[in-house]
């Protein structure tokens, strides 16, 4: 009986929370540097009062650090000689993922208060959810475990391979987030982020205004006036992801898919099966109902799976968000 039970932990610790069992607690810093998140939360709030798009790029970002090699701040790192293209520069993030110089700032201030004690990783987690908090004039309020390591990798090919692109149907997108541990109700829930920002007119372009789609007429007029035929990186304009709540962090992303004036294949596919569909109802309809799923959605995103969390000998604090520290004798992988 008593193996059985602990057969039974073990288990649900290797499937279900294992990244809980490695160590992400809430709270993590609060003997080592007890004011880390209060010093994040000052830094994002700058930023994002002064442009709530920079909000938007900094909930994108922990979902792009979090789908490729889990969430180690690999999205972070810069370019170098030895490591030509990072995931930073692949299709998904380049000149489209934003908000990395709060993270240095945010990274810098916490320097100070507490040296060499606070990941990148960590930081990208506070700041998306701190940017959630005052997009949503403080009702979407997270407590984000902590706990997570740098990464000493960042590859362009793997962000592409593992990142969903905007032409996917909804079964690529289930196959996508179920290839993360997350299930359907959590790509819904966390396709609600398309609530804020903003898109490239490439990033939709041709793919929706070109083929016949289920886009609303209208919506699909003001979009052709808008871009170009053909988008090139000189010639790219952005559209708003939500044109009637633009800033805000609010349910309004399922009234736009149901009202089908929404930019992407992949908001759209959320209604061709009935499963997505009534979850979309749902999000609409029913008040609070989105948020509250959405929080709980976006730290299970954060805590990422088992193998893919850096945790234990497997990461670094790195003391510049944008390069790995240098080789030393300690170096884990
Ligand atoms: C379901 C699959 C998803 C696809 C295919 C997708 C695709 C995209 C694309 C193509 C853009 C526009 C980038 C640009 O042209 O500048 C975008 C923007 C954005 N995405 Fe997603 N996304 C997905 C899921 C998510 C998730 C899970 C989150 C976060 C929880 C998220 C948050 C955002 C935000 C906030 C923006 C606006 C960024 C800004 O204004 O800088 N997306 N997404
Ligand atoms: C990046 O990942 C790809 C695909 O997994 C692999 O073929 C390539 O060698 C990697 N590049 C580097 C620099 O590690
Ligand atoms: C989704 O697209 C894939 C190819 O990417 C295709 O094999 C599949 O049949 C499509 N599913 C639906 C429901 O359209």
């Amino acid at each position: 009986m008593a193996a059985a039970l602990r057969l039974a932990v073990a288990v649900t610790c290797a499937l279900v929370l294992a990244s809980a069992c490695q160590g992400l607690e809430l709270g993590y810093y609060k003997k080592s540097c007890p004011r880390v998140e209060h010093i994040v939360r000052a830094e994002v709030k700058k930023f994002v009062y002064k442009s709530a798009g920079i909000g938007a790029g900094l909930i994108r970002m922990l979902f792009h650090d979090c789908f490729v090699q889990g969430c180690d701040g690999s999205v972070l790192l810069d370019p170098t000689p030895a490591n030509p293209q990072p995931e930073k520069l692949s299709p998904p993030n380049f000149l489209s993922l934003r908000g990395f110089e709060v993270i240095d700032a945010a990274k810098d201030a916490v320097e100070k208060a507490c040296p060499g004690t606070v990941s990148c990783a960590d930081i990208v987690a506070f700041a998306a959810r701190d940017a959630a908090y005052f997009l949503s004039r403080f009702y979407v309020k997270i407590d984000m475990p902590s706990g997570r390591l740098d990464g000493r990798v960042s590859n362009a090919s793997e962000a592409l391979a593992n990142l969903p692109p905007p032409v996917f149907n909804v079964t690529d997108l289930v196959g996508s987030f179920a290839a993360k541990g997350l299930d359907a109700e959590d790509m819904v829930v966390l396709s609600g982020a398309h609530t804020v920002g903003r898109a490239h007119c490439s990033s939709f372009v041709p793919d929706r205004l070109a083929a016949p789609s289920d886009i609303d007429a209208g919506f699909a007029n003001l979009l052709r006036r808008r871009c170009p035929a053909n988008p090139t990186t000189g010639k790219d304009p952005t559209v708003n992801q939500d044109l009637v709540t633009p800033n805000a962090f609010d349910n309004q992303y399922y009234k736009n898919v149901l009202a089908h004036k929404v930019l992407f294949t992949s908001d759209a596919a959320l209604l061709t099966s009935p499963e997505t569909a009534k979850m979309v109802l749902d999000n609409a309809n029913i008040p609070g109902w989105w948020e509250a799923k959405f929080k709980a959605a976006f730290v299970k995103m954060s805590r990422m799976s088992r193998v893919e969390v850096k945790t234990g000998k497997q990461g670094e604090i790195r003391k510049n968000c944008r390069v790995v520290n240098h080789d030393h004798p300690h170096r884990h992988y």
